[in-house]
């Protein structure tokens, strides 16, 4: 099915910038890319555009997903989500690495492309190289009736809205959560239990709301963000479930304010970067209430004790040894907390860009889709 899109779309309704507009139309973004398709009766979800019955779904061995850029760490956050919640192996790649590395496809794989635009160039070139081998490709696209839409053998579409602002956002957002609903529907089709998908058909639900709650922290986010984005770079980082969210974090503040970011996980800092840490280059840290936050405070009482700063972003107010600053947002289940920890560094990336005075919705060198090789 297609949205009629009012024409308010196209303008920034009062907005100061598309990319603020944008952060802020993802409740309902994700409320669209929902709509029908939670099915709380039976704990699955409904994907018809998939295109796959259940014995197919159940043949699959392995999932590879593919896009570029933002598209690509959202693939990281769905990889994540396939494994956890249908134990089939799953992994992102760059299409623009895969489509150039000759490489094998296979019949019990199933690869998925996932880009806004649907227009993405290399994206393209990839779905094309594995149909080329008879290989089985599913789109996650905004844009209907795109080139990467067209190409492939079935899939999710985001009915996130136009995206304007060259870097993305609700369509990163949208794109996660339907990597939630392709999980679950795998998952159901293998051994997540019906009380597992109730739990994660509940989460989904709940998403919307917490969305909310996370964009009235706006003020003090954007507080935050004119006092981090006076340093020169900053050091994302973050274990497993936000170690996806830190790459955007870092994607998002670099593209919009041109700050230097770098992102690492938690576990690679003592491998190299904590060379770096020290007073003059801050860390923003991804820290989920789950089973690993322990070992992630350990990190930061590292990062502290080298006199970095540290912003971080999780569940519980952490001590003042191991954060100066932080975001908090709404617990969800653990699976899907990550969605949600993405959304305040959009605004944090966001605040940066306006403090610096930068061209935020259409940051230098870059274009919205990349149509090119
Ligand atoms: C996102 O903020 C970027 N501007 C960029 O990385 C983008 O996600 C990438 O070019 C892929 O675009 P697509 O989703 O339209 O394929």
């Amino acid at each position: 099915s297609t949205v009629d899109w009012e024409e308010a779309s196209y303008d920034t309704a009062g907005h100061a910038h598309f990319l603020i507009k944008e952060i802020s139309e993802q409740p309902a973004a994700v409320e669209r890319t929902l709509s029908g398709r939670v099915d709380e009766r039976f704990a699955t979800a409904h994907l018809g555009g998939l295109n796959l019955d259940a014995r197919e779904a159940r043949a699959f061995r392995r999932v590879k997903i593919l896009g570029c850029g933002s598209a690509y760490y959202s693939g990281e956050l769905g990889a994540q989500l396939i494994e956890e919640l249908a134990r089939i192996p799953a992994h992102a790649e760059p299409a623009s690495e895969f489509r150039y590395r000759n490489p094998v496809i296979e019949a019990d794989t199933l690869y998925i492309a996932v880009s806004q635009s649907g227009e993405t160039y290399d994206t393209l070139a990839a779905v094309q190289e594995i149909k080329r081998k008879g290989g089985r490709v599913l789109g996650v696209v905004n844009t209907v009736g795109s080139a990467i839409a067209r190409e492939c053998d079935g899939g999710v579409y985001l009915h996130a809205g136009p995206e304007i602002s060259v870097a993305s956002t609700k369509a990163f957002t949208s794109t996660a959560v339907a990597f939630a609903l392709i999980a679950l529907h795998f998952g159901r089709v293998h051994d997540l239990s019906p009380a597992d998908g109730r739990r994660i058909c509940a989460g989904l639900k709940a998403l919307p709301g917490q969305i909310r709650e996370i964009l009235a922290q706006e003020g003090s986010i954007a507080k935050l963000a004119a006092e981090y984005a006076q340093n020169a770079g900053m050091m994302f980082v973050g274990r497993v479930r936000g170690w996806p969210v830190a790459r955007e974090g870092a994607q998002k503040l670099k593209e919009v304010s041109y700050v230097h970011a770098e992102a690492y996980p938690a576990s690679e800092l003592k491998h190299g970067p904590l060379a770096l840490i020290g007073p003059e280059l801050p860390t923003v840290a991804v820290v989920p209430d789950d089973e690993l936050v322990e070992k992630n405070l350990t990190t930061l009482g590292e990062i502290r004790a080298r006199h970095g700063r540290v912003l971080m972003v999780g569940h519980t107010a952490p001590d003042p040894k191991y954060a100066e600053d932080c975001i908090l947002v709404p617990k969800n289940e653990p699976e899907l907390d990550p969605i949600l920890l993405g959304i305040p560094l959009q605004l944090l990336a966001y605040h940066a860009a306006v403090a610096l005075e930068r061209d935020v919705d259409k940051p230098r060198n870059l274009a919205k889709s990349v149509t090119v090789e």
